[in-house]
């Protein structure tokens, strides 16, 4: 909710995106993206879903990967087309325009080592959240790894009640801006274990704002 209001003003002008969200995160966003890509290696065979402006994807692809990114909106694929960098290593990009739910039907035959959700689970409502993880964990290859970056709902007790506090102070200016409900992301633990996934490594950035899930199959 700190960054989920803002963020979805941010994406109303894809074209500004990533400055906006690095400026908006004071850099997190960027070091959240590195850390992500240390865990990629050459050759891996990657999912972005949700990927936007495609600044993750493209990392990932100068890395050696093979990246296929799925997002929703095309005003975010048109701009991360127009990212691409004119080089050899641009043929490993597949751009998919779809929702993170119909991607089932496009890719379902595919598998990939790793799948990263950056910043999009808090924009999905529960039902279709439970979804894209059931199948995330099916198009993840047996030895493979998810990775989420994202606001989650604190676990602390002085931290749920200040973000409860949040919640109704910035709920009217954050509907206002942005015509939707937004919240960080509720029972990701539990939505993961439904989906037969399991935490096996956590980081905080941005003094807790942000969390970095690493995830198996259990
Ligand atoms: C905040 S942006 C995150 C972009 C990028 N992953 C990052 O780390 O900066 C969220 C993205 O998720 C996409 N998105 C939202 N709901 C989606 C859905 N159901 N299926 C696919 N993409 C979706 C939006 O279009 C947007 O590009």
């Amino acid at each position: 909710m700190l960054i989920y209001g803002l963020m979805k003003f941010v994406e109303l002008v894809p074209s500004r995106y990533d400055k906006r969200m690095e400026s908006m995160t004071l850099g997190n966003h960027g070091r959240a993206h590195d850390l992500m890509l240390s865990r990629i290696k050459p050759g891996s065979r990657v999912l972005d879903v949700g990927c936007g402006t495609g600044s993750m994807a493209i990392k990932c692809v100068d890395k050696g990967a093979d990246v296929t990114a799925v997002d929703a909106s095309m005003q975010m694929l048109d701009i991360f087309k127009r990212n691409i960098p004119m080089s050899p290593a641009a043929k490993k990009i597949n751009i998919v325009h779809c929702g993170s739910v119909a991607m089932g039907q496009l890719l379902g035959s595919e598998r990939f080592d790793v799948i990263i959700l950056s910043l999009i689970l808090g924009e999905l409502p529960s039902d279709i959240r439970s979804k894209t993880l059931q199948l995330c964990a099916s198009l993840l290859d047996g030895e493979g790894r998810m990775i989420i970056c994202d606001e989650l709902w604190p676990k602390r007790l002085w931290k749920r009640i200040l973000y409860h506090l949040l919640f109704v102070l910035l709920f009217i200016p954050n509907f206002v801006l942005t015509r939707t409900m937004v919240r960080p992301v509720v029972g990701i633990e539990s939505q993961l274990t439904q989906a037969g996934l399991k935490i096996v490594a956590e980081t905080s950035l941005f003094s807790g704002v942000l969390s970095i899930l690493e995830i198996e199959k259990s």
